[in-house]
Order: structure tokens, then sequence, then C-alpha cells
């Protein structure tokens, strides 16, 4: 990656986290170019991060191997259109991160000839923990996917799927699943309280034990079902929770929780198309 050049378009929570994770990862500040309307965000990714930060897209793109799009998505299309004939001409990989924002309307941006793939990151790639979902229609090269890949790896956990669509569980999933297990701790915390348990003594056991599990899940065998099952001792106090939830049909209530984001994702995206 040391040697590619990139053109980070928006420079704000993602793109931030983006910069900061390549940074740690061996990328030289130099190859790392970024345009960013806001004038305050450009002085503190030049300051703190040691960047170059411009108001102008066309400077920051201009010889970039990739160009990494991490505005809002109601904002793909300003800063796509504009830019279009020197995408045409330089022809660098243009990876989207912007939720929903579909390849063909990404294309349609960016005209004809131009790569473009997306990319679904998650709120805990901010602090370098994320899990990203990669797709990348067939016409991108390899060469373009590996530097998509080492991009996405920056902030954490990459998987690739094989069809757009994908992307949409992917949200359903990892995009919008810290949320998930904040409530679950959440609730355990409030749970403890009405069973004794001081309040912030009971937020802090349910952090460090949401916190906890991620190693647990993250080490030796991953099969998560075989994980459980060994930190579950017969008649003991876990069983007796699991089969309460069991009995609540929570795995009914997970299902139905990701088959809602996952068709909300879908909802968007149209609304994104339709909008622009
Ligand atoms: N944050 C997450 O956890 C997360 C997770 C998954 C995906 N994403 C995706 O990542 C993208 C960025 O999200 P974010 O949370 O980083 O948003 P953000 O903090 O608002 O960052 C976007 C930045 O782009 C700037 N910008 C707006 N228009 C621009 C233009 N024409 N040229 C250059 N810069 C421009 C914005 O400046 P102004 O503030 O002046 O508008 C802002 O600093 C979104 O598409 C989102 O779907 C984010």
């Amino acid at each position: 990656m040391s040697d590619l050049d990139l053109a980070i378009l928006g420079g704000g929570n993602m793109g931030r986290a983006l910069i900061s994770g390549l940074l740690r990862s061996g990328t030289r500040a130099e190859h790392i170019r970024v345009g960013e309307s806001a004038a305050a965000a450009r002085e503190s990714l030049a300051r703190e991060l040691g960047v170059a930060a411009t108001a102008d897209n066309s400077a920051a793109l201009a010889g970039a191997a990739v160009l990494v799009l991490a505005v809002k998505p109601q904002d793909a299309a300003a800063v796509l259109e504009p830019l279009a004939p020197q995408l045409q001409r330089e022809r660098p990989l243009v990876l989207s991160v912007a939720a929903g924002v579909r390849c063909a309307q990404l294309s349609a941006w960016c005209g004809a000839g131009v790569a473009v793939m997306r990319a679904m990151p998650n709120r805990p790639a901010l602090l370098g923990a994320g899990a990203t979902g990669l797709y990348a229609p067939e016409q991108v090269a390899p060469g373009q996917r590996a530097a998509a890949e080492r991009i996405a790896r920056a902030v954490g956990e990459v998987v690739w799927v094989p069809r757009e669509a994908d992307l949409d569980v992917v949200t359903a999933l990892s995009g919008s699943g810290p949320a998930y297990f904040l409530l679950l701790a959440q609730l355990m915390a409030e749970s403890a309280v009405e069973l004794g348990l001081p309040a912030a003594v009971a937020r802090r056991l349910a952090v460090a034990t949401l916190y906890g599990s991620g190693l647990l899940a993250q080490s030796g065998d991953r099969d998560l079902q075989r994980l459980r099952a060994e930190i579950t001792s017969k008649d003991g106090t876990t069983q007796a929770a699991l089969e309460a939830l069991a009995a609540a049909d929570f795995r009914g209530a997970v299902a139905g929780a990701l088959a809602a984001a996952a068709r909300r994702s879908r909802e968007l995206a149209i609304g994104e198309t339709r909008g622009s």
C-alpha cells in the first residue's frame, strides 16, 4: 500500500478512521490526500494526522490509484459528478463506503469505464476494530481488489461478498450489529440493577463482559455454538439463563431484527437512487 497514492474524499468520522488505520499499518502520510469541504476538519486532519487536506476534490484526486468516497450518501453525487471527466481520464478505482449507494449509481455518476466497488464498514472501525463487507463487480481488476482490501483491513476484519445484494445482509449483521450488542449489554445491566447491584457496578460488569466475550469469540476455535457449549455447565446458571431466552424465542427475535434491518437497507438504497 505504501506505493499507492490514495485520495480520500470526505475526512469525517469514517475518512479519519481509514486514514488513521492506514497510517498505523504503514502507509506514509505523503501518499494520502484528503478532499474535505469543512475547513476545521481540514485543519485538524493536517495537524493531527499529518495528511494534506484540500477543499479541491479534483486536486486531491490527481494521480491517485484509489479514490475512497467517504462522504454521506446524500453528498455522493455532488462529489463524483463534477469529477467524472477526470475519473475517466485517470481511471482510479472508486471505493465507496457510502451506505446504500449502489454500484450502478456510482457508475452512472463516474461515467463509463471507471471501476467502482463498495465497502460496508461499521462503527467500531473508528477504533480500528471494524468489520467490513466488500463487494466488487467483475470488471474490478485483481490488483484493485487487493488495494481495496488493504484499505479496509486497516480498520479491522474484512470479508468479501459475491453479490451486491449481500451488502444489505452485511449491513444488518455487522453494520447495525454493534447496536444489538450494546442493547443486550444495557438490558443485562438494567436487569442486574433490578436484582440488587448498584448501577455503576452493573454497567462496568456488563461492558467488561461484552468486551471479554468478543475476545473469547475471536480466540481459538471460532465455532460459536461449540464455544458457548464449553462455557455452559449442565444444569448450571448459564443453562438456566439460556433456557429462559429460548422460551422467550430469542432466536426468533434476533432473526426478525436482522430481517428488518436488511429490508430497511434495501428500502434506503431505493430511496437514495430515486432521490439522486
Ligand atoms: N460513521 C460510521 O460508523 C459509518 C459506518 C458505515 C458506513 N459509513 C459511511 O461512511 C460515510 C461517511 O460517514 P461519516 O460518519 O464519516 O460522515 P461525516 O463524519 O459527516 O463525514 C463526511 C465528511 O465529508 C465532508 N463532505 C461533505 N461534502 C463534501 C464534498 N463535496 N467534498 C468533500 N468533503 C465533503 C463533510 O463535511 P461537512 O461536515 O462540512 O458536510 C464531512 O466532514 C457515509 O456515506 C456513511 O454511510 C459510516
